[in-house]
């Protein structure tokens, strides 16, 4: 009996000993997941929102005097909920959002490779509690994974040309997360030089973004789910009338910038995120340079001098059908059924004129003479998958596989499983696996409680193996198994192997390559009817 409760008491203070973590800003204790065998550290603040100036530069968070219990992680930024959330269109969050979480697997394994994930949504939605990314499929894998928040919309992403608020304060949030992750991550069993940052859609773009900076890089590896730097319509100009404009639309009228942002500083977040929802572009901007700001972005990432990227292996892809879920989302409904979508979202990142015959050469290209929305409506979604995300991930990936002791490894994610996770959100009927569909391979989200039958389980472990193997060890395949009976090769400067990721992994070669082949003339004939460029004189 004596013997019997010491091997428990033994046990118990084991145990404890991983809930509670020593760093240098103070203790930490976390709790035990109820979903499996590792701890979940939640809602550590990172970074705090400055009070005098919400728009720009987050602070240093000070150190905690007592125990920081780390049991909530349901802190998000202001935003309107959408998409990833169970109370849609609804405002919510609050500027003390700066938080992270982290999840450790129970394992005595020392210097853990880590997962730091960025979750997307267009720069105006999203967050990062465990409800819609749940890391049980990542931690069995033995790797710490991260999942962290950042200002969103005016917060985030106010672009005006003046020093103290430069634009991409949400991208430098980001940097402080990971730089946090870095310094503090040893206390967790973590190795802060096997770190590896990824994220989808906005989320990769960003991370895409963490790769072409200038600023001293974080972290070892990145992946590119569905997204780059490139992405159409994703780096906007400034809008140096935000401040007044919006201080107007709540009634005070000013024509002097401090003065409209010491009123906006003071307006309750819920006011200001409601009045500039719709017309405002929050995304990243090119910045105009001032002694004594870091910058995060300062050239159009089509021409970056890539000047951080040796060495920095890169994983990423695209799905089948990226587009597919256009014709079930609110937003994009409205976007695929406009007269000129051609040219409009050709327009999102070059400039031409209606009659312009490059216009002309892609509407042949992808619809023929086929004018009638009802019919052509799949053709466009074809274009609009090229352009957005297949060409601009193909091109970036090239591009990167020219680098010294970089490997690019390249995917298709073209499964259909019971987890597709944008198929399941909107119901989609249509065929063809869509953005954000492989997500539910990767992470757990509430709105699929499923238990995976044994197609997707294995789809599963596949695809968290691939993921694990590459955070691990910079390969994603580095022996052939059972589970991952193939061996996926990175791009070559003149070979762009691909694996397939559908009922079978099967590598293949340049996807779409008619398309692609089109796109890069396309690309070559008018790189100089980019539209923003820099600003730089
Ligand atoms: C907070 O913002 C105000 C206004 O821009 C600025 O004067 C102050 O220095 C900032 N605080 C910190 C700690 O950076
Ligand atoms: C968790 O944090 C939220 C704010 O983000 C707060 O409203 C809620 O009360 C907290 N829950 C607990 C149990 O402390
Ligand atoms: C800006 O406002 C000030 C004070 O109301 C006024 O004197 C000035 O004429 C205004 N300037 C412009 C350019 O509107
Ligand atoms: C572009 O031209 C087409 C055909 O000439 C016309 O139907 C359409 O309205 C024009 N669109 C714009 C934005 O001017
Ligand atoms: C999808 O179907 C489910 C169950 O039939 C339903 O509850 C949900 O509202 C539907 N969602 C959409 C976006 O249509
Ligand atoms: C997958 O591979 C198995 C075994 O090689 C084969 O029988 C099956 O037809 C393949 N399935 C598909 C969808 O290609």
């Amino acid at each position: 009996m004596f013997t019997y409760s010491a091997i428990l008491l033994v046990i118990i203070s084991h145990v404890e000993l991983r809930l509670l973590v020593h760093t240098e800003v103070g203790s930490i204790q976390g709790v035990p997941a109820d979903d499996g065998d590792y701890v979940m550290f939640l809602g550590i603040p990172y970074a705090r929102v400055n009070v005098s100036n919400p728009f720009g530069a987050s602070i240093p968070h000070e150190k905690f005097d007592k125990l920081f219990e780390a049991f909530n992680d349901s802190a998000i930024c202001p935003q309107m909920q959408q998409l990833y959330s169970k109370t849609n269109h609804l405002y919510g969050g609050s500027l003390d959002c700066l938080k992270l979480n982290v999840y450790v697997p129970n394992s005595k394994t020392m210097d853990k490779a880590v997962y730091l994930y960025i979750f997307g949504g267009r720069f105006v939605h999203g967050h990062s509690r465990k409800s819609s990314y749940g890391p049980k499929y990542l931690v069995r894998h033995d790797i710490i994974v991260v999942t962290i928040n950042y200002r969103l919309g005016p917060y985030g992403f106010m672009c005006m040309d003046i020093p103290e608020i430069p634009g991409n304060q949400g991208l430098w949030d980001q940097y402080k997360a990971i730089k946090w992750v870095r310094d503090h991550i040893r206390a967790f069993g973590g190795n802060p030089q096997k770190i590896t940052i990824g994220g989808h859609s906005s989320g990769a773009l960003v991370v895409d973004m963490h790769l072409l900076t200038k600023q001293p890089r974080l972290f070892q590896q990145v992946i590119l789910q569905s997204g780059t730097a490139t992405n159409p319509g994703f780096v906007v100009p400034s809008n140096t009338k935000a401040l007044i404009s919006i201080a107007e639309k709540l009634g005070f009228i000013t024509n002097d910038t401090y003065t409209a942002l010491s009123f906006l500083a003071k307006a309750d977040p819920e006011t200001i995120i409601k009045a500039t929802t719709d017309e405002y572009n929050w995304k990243p901007c090119i910045e105009k340079e001032f002694e004594g700001v870091a910058p995060f972005v300062v050239e159009n990432p089509e021409f970056s001098g890539e000047t951080n990227i040796d060495g920095v292996n890169i994983l990423g892809g695209f799905t089948f059908k990226e587009c597919i879920y256009s014709l079930y989302s609110p937003t994009y409904k409205k976007l695929i059924s406009e007269p000129d979508v051609i040219l409009s979202s050709i327009n999102r990142k070059f400039n031409f004129k209606n009659d312009s015959n490059f216009i002309n050469v892609v509407k042949h290209f992808y619809l023929g003479d086929d004018t009638d929305r009802k019919s052509n409506k799949y053709k466009i979604v074809d274009f609009l998958s090229d352009f957005d995300f297949v060409y601009p991930i193909q091109r970036q990936f090239k591009k990167y596989a020219r680098h010294k002791n970089t490997n690019v490894y390249l995917y298709m994610f073209s499964y259909e499983g019971h987890l597709n996770r944008m198929k399941r959100l909107f119901n989609i009927t249509d065929a063809g696996a869509t953005h954000f569909d492989e997500l539910g391979y990767i992470f757990t989200v509430y709105y699929i409680p499923d238990i995976p039958n044994s197609n997707d389980q294995r789809k599963i472990d596949q695809m968290t193996t691939l993921w694990t193997n590459f955070i691990k060890y910079g390969n994603p395949t580095p022996v052939r198994t059972e589970l991952l009976p193939v061996s996926w090769p990175p791009l070559t400067t003149d070979t762009v192997p691909c694996l397939q990721i559908d009922s079978n992994l099967t590598v293949i070669s340049r996807p779409f390559h008619s398309n692609m082949a089109f796109w890069d003339l396309f690309y070559d004939a008018n790189l100089d009817k980019l539209k923003i460029v820099s600003k730089k004189p």
